[in-house]
């Protein structure tokens, strides 16, 4: 099913040969049903001329910043809050830099920086330009604050070169717009705040203690309250797992640096799902110089972590929290308990016995609620993601209409 009929779509063209195949984005984006308007680069407009994509828009095309006629009308503002999304195609080496240092010196660099709208770009340049450390750079910080990149693809350039930077062709584009396009309205205008991944318990400076946690659950989670148009922050411990699209990411290490990074967010959070595998104990003293191997034996002294998951729904009981738990024994028993000692509003519990569950791309669940439960049989973990959140707008829906009442 396409979320794109009537949906704002907002197409930024930028100086790349590629843009002559945004004259067909544009004619495949408004047989979906979209409303399209262009805004053009001055090097987009060497390329292709704004009359070609007025005629397919159906709408003026937007050119300049300082422009006394649309101010009037469409200025930078209404056009930034016009847009539901903004897709940037072919996006060149320098809008990508552009963006991601938030230049405001054109229309498409200040609409971009104006807009909450969701934001995509699609790459198209010289092989060696996108291999360039200062663009892949560039990438890396757009990817982490939620920016979709679509491509580029490999193969041969209008330049001779061969390699990846060829702009990703209309029908693809179109599809991956509509794959990172809500899939439902469930979590519209919501926060969803995210723990995932392992931690890092330093013991010295070149060595930590840390576990099995390959985030991919939460990863899974984060992108499923995407799709369902929540604005997302993960906050994660160090994964082999690329930023989900449409998903705010910090990295944090420690158990204590997530717990400060999840305290900063809560605060303007609904729902808060706490799937991070957190160390329950880290050293008491960490060496500053790495210990050496000079005794047979050694001994380390832990101390309890400060448990994120009841602190932060300590500290803001209106937030529906989620917690997991991994067991490898008497699930529902333990399940309840941590729902009952937490004081949290949901536990999803999944077994771990036999090395079930972790880094595996699939899992089962039990999720418990104060007066109900139910079991989700083993699937993908994305799936899983997608019903076990679906399951949380529900009881947070139920939950929200009890307090509305009272
Ligand atoms: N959690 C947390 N901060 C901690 C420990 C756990 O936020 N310091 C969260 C996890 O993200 C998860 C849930 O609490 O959502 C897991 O609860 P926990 O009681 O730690 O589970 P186990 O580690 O399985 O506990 P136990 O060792 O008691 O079985």
């Amino acid at each position: 099913m396409s979320f794109l009929p009537g949906k704002n779509i907002l197409l930024g063209i930028s100086g790349g040969i590629a843009a002559y195949k945004s004259a067909e984005l544009v004619r495949l984006l408004r047989k979906q049903g979209a409303n399209v308007r262009v805004c053009m680069t001055a090097s987009a407009r060497q390329f292709i001329t704004p009359l070609t994509m007025q005629a397919l828009s159906g709408n003026p095309v937007h050119t300049e910043l300082l422009d006394p006629a649309a101010e009037a009308g469409m200025g930078h503002i209404e056009l930034a809050r016009w847009a539901d999304y903004i897709l940037i195609a072919p996006a060149t080496a320098n809008t990508l830099a552009k963006l991601t240092w938030g230049l405001a010196d054109d229309l498409l660099g200040t609409v971009c920086l104006a807009s909450k709208a969701r934001l995509a770009v699609a790459p198209a340049m010289n092989q060696q330009m996108w291999k360039n450390p200062a663009t892949q750079h560039n990438i890396r910080t757009l990817v982490e604050r939620g920016v979709n990149v679509f491509g580029p693809a490999e193969g041969e350039q209008a330049c001779g070169d061969t390699g990846p930077g060829r702009m990703l062709e209309p029908a693809e584009l179109l599809r991956k717009l509509e794959e990172c396009c809500a899939t439902s309205t469930l979590l519209q205008g919501k926060r969803v705040l995210i723990t995932a991944g392992p931690t890092r318990e330093p013991l010295d400076p070149v060595r930590f203690l840390t576990n099995r946690s390959s985030g991919k659950m939460g990863y899974a989670v984060a992108l499923a309250a995407a799709k369902m148009g929540a604005e997302v922050m993960l906050v994660s411990g160090h994964v082999a797992l690329e930023c989900p699209p449409g998903v705010n990411r910090v990295i944090t290490e420690s158990a204590a640096d997530m717990l400060v990074a999840t305290q900063e967010y809560a605060r303007q959070a609904d729902l808060f799902v706490a799937t991070a595998a957190v160390a329950d104990y880290t050293p008491v003293d960490v060496a500053d110089r790495k210990i050496k191997k000079n005794s047979a034996t050694f001994h380390l002294e832990m101390k309890r972590t400060t448990d994120i998951l009841a602190t932060i729904k300590q500290t803001h009981p209106q937030l529906f929290t989620v917690g997991f738990a991994a067991e490898t024994h008497d699930l529902m028993t333990y399940a309840r308990g941590k729902l009952e000692r937490k004081g949290i509003d949901m536990i999803a519990a999944n077994s771990v016995a036999n090395g079930k569950a972790f880094d595996q791309p699939t899992n089962a669940l039990e999720v418990v609620w104060l007066d109900g439960h139910r079991s989700f049989p083993e699937m993908d973990k994305q799936r899983l993601a997608e019903e076990l959140m679906k399951l949380v707008v529900v009881q947070y829906n139920k939950r929200k209409q009890a307090n509305d009442k009272h």
